[in-house]
């Protein structure tokens, strides 16, 4: 036997019998290592007789290689043993943490299938904002200074004089501010007013503010708006009343009921909105506002009318209680989920 072979047998055993990576790695050093025998015999080739080298050379490079494949082979299988290792640690028969799915607040729900009803009328989204001025909260709207609802026991002041918005009806004076007609818009958002809190009021409530200002707008207009709008949003044979009113702001005015087969605990009445045909007070303020005559009273005609969202979602999804939308209870979320 050559002592080649010798050297080879002797590697293939130590490297086989080496317990763990740290043994291998010294055997690979013994052998492979710049000083290692391997090595060393590589060197020494220069000495041998020149009719010598082809052979030994040619035992050596196996000898080489035979040593480098056993070290690679014997250190995947470290490998390998390591990793089931850490996985025979984990019971896959456990079961797992589903994550949690978030969902839409019912308010939202109901913000985004009113949102999308109006969308397909051809209404724009418009906004304004919470904090106002008297005079787009109340002035604007044809409101005079004697009217309960500027009254500090109604309303939110802040030290400054503005107020946060009584109703979405400020929308209707920042639109037309801010664009000649024709208009039609919408404006969802949130009103505050000083109500007691309990299961039918708040001090925050949601509105859905509509606005449509063209020529030789109607009641007729509006009253078919509305009447579309109810029964896609609670079915076909939803009935719609309208109920004379007051607002400074229109005229005439009307209070919206539903009557709803979704309603539950049988059948009723149940007023979601006030409307009217625009004052024509209401154009005069915006033309002095605007510096212009653009809403010509005589020219143009709009009805507008503010939605109850927390009262129609209430409706909707039977919901007893306007306090639930606010306390951020899972039991009563996930039911919307
Ligand atoms: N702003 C009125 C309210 O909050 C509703 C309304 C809007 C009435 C538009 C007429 C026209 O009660």
């Amino acid at each position: 036997m050559h002592p080649l072979e010798q050297l080879r047998d002797d590697a293939l055993r130590e490297i086989e019998a080496a317990p763990e990576g740290q043994a291998l790695e010294a055997a690979r050093v013994k052998y492979l290592g710049k000083t290692g025998s391997i090595s060393l015999w590589g060197e020494q080739m220069k000495t041998l007789a020149k009719e010598e080298k082809p052979v030994v050379g040619k035992l050596l490079n196996e000898v080489r290689n035979a040593v480098t494949a056993a070290i690679e082979t014997r250190s995947e299988r470290f490998r390998a043993e390591k990793e089931s290792g850490a996985l025979a640690k984990i019971d896959i028969s456990l079961p797992g943490t589903p994550p949690e799915i978030g969902a839409l607040h019912p308010l939202t729900q109901m913000w985004e299938r009113s949102i999308e009803i109006f969308w397909r009328m051809g209404f724009a989204l418009a906004d304004g904002p919470d904090i106002e001025d008297e005079w787009h909260c109340f002035d604007a709207l044809n409101t005079p200074p004697e009217h309960p609802a500027r009254n500090e026991q109604d309303t939110f002041y802040l030290p400054d004089g503005r107020l946060l918005r009584t109703h979405t009806s400020t929308v209707q004076i920042r639109t037309m501010q801010a664009a000649p007609p024709p208009i039609r818009v919408i404006a969802p958002g949130a009103a505050y007013r000083r109500d007691e809190l309990d299961a039918t009021h708040s001090p925050q409530f949601h509105q859905i503010e509509g606005l449509y200002v063209d020529e030789n707008v109607s009641v007729a207009d509006l009253k078919g708006a509305l009447e579309f709008f109810m029964r896609e949003l609670f079915g076909s044979g939803t009935e719609v009343q309208f109920r004379p009113h007051f607002f400074p702001f229109t005229e005439p005015s009307l209070e919206v009921y539903v009557k709803s087969k979704a309603l539950k605990g049988g059948e009723r009445w149940i007023e979601v909105a006030g409307s009217g045909v625009v004052h024509p007070q209401v154009f005069e303020q915006v033309n002095k506002a605007r510096g212009d005559k653009i809403y010509d009273p005589e020219k143009w005609s709009g009805y507008a009318f503010g939605l109850g969202m927390d009262r129609l979602a209430m409706i909707l999804f039977d919901i007893p209680d306007i306090r639930l939308f606010g306390q951020n209870d899972l039991r009563f979320l996930r039911q919307f989920a």
